[in-house]
């Protein structure tokens, strides 16, 4: 009984950790305990995410009227991209600028530092998402302040920022770390998926990756093949014992009418 649990058990973990992406780090600007509080510290965190609302992924409309502050400090240095920004603000791109930021938009802004820091990008305006600007952004410190502000309803954005180092005499100092070309040093586990974490597509095709994230999706695929085959023993253990308690069950029925045979 305890041994079915255990086995359970296992199988649920094994299978949590296949599917979760490690050290992915989402936030959301709608997450009122987030909003407006001290400074988060992000510790053991390669990548993070920040999305306007927690219904982004639904494709659902973010709501009016809120106003959120959040300040990120790291210890490594920081760069970023904003993947995706759509508001309904009634102003164009220009005036979003013009008007001292402080304009009746969905407005989106970011900084590097704390909110007194240098403002890097201020996006706001309707459809902005074909127009924006995409380039990255390369912080100067390992804090940045993201200020989000609705007043209307629309889709809303998503920032996606990486934790690096610099190699220092063409060296990166952690072993876990892989040397982009542009001297950035991730984390190895990154280079194992499709996006471009070093921003400047040094893992692609390169033999790093290939050995790097082939041994990785087989000790994956070894762990799954590992799972299927203690889920076929299980299962055949159940269908054993169900088979055996039947069979006992019709052989006493017999037997009371003494056509049982082997004497059970
Ligand atoms: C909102 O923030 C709190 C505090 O960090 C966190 O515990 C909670 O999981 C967040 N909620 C969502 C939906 O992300
Ligand atoms: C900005 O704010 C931080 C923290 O609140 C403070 O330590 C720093 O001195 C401020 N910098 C300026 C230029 O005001
Ligand atoms: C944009 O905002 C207006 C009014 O603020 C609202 O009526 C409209 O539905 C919104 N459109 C979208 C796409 O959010």
């Amino acid at each position: 009984m305890w041994s079915n649990f255990y086995l359970l058990f296992i199988l649920y973990w094994n299978f949590n950790y296949i599917n979760t992406n490690e050290n992915e780090f989402h936030l959301y600007m709608d997450n009122q305990t987030l909003c407006n509080q001290e400074i988060i510290y992000l510790k053991n965190i390669h990548i993070g995410r920040i999305y306007s609302h927690i219904d982004y992924h639904n494709k659902y409309f973010y709501f009016p009227d809120n106003h959120c502050t959040i300040t990120i400090q790291t210890k490594k240095r920081i760069w970023m991209s904003l993947e995706y920004f759509q508001s309904n603000s009634s102003s164009s791109f220009p005036r979003c600028i013009d008007g001292k930021y402080v304009g009746n938009d969905d407005r989106l802004q970011i900084i590097d530092g704390y909110k007194n820091g240098s403002i890097l990008r201020i996006i706001c305006g309707k459809d902005t998402d074909k127009y924006f600007d995409r380039t990255p952004l390369i912080l100067k410190s390992s804090i940045f302040t993201i200020d989000w502000q609705t007043k209307s309803q629309s889709f809303g954005f998503e920032l996606k920022f990486i934790l690096y180092d610099l190699a220092i005499d063409g060296q990166c100092l952690n072993s876990n770390q892989f040397q982009c070309k542009n001297k950035r040093c991730i984390d190895k586990s990154l280079i194992c998926y499709d996006e471009d974490y070093c921003g400047d597509k040094s893992y692609e095709n390169s033999l790093e990756k290939n050995s790097q994230c082939i041994m990785k999706i087989a000790k994956q695929k070894t762990i799954h093949s590992y799972l299927i085959f203690i889920l076929i023993i299980f299962c055949c253990c159940c269908l054993f014992v169900c088979i055996l308690i039947c069979s006992l069950k019709i052989c006493r029925k017999r037997s009371k009418n003494k056509e049982c045979v082997g004497g059970l």
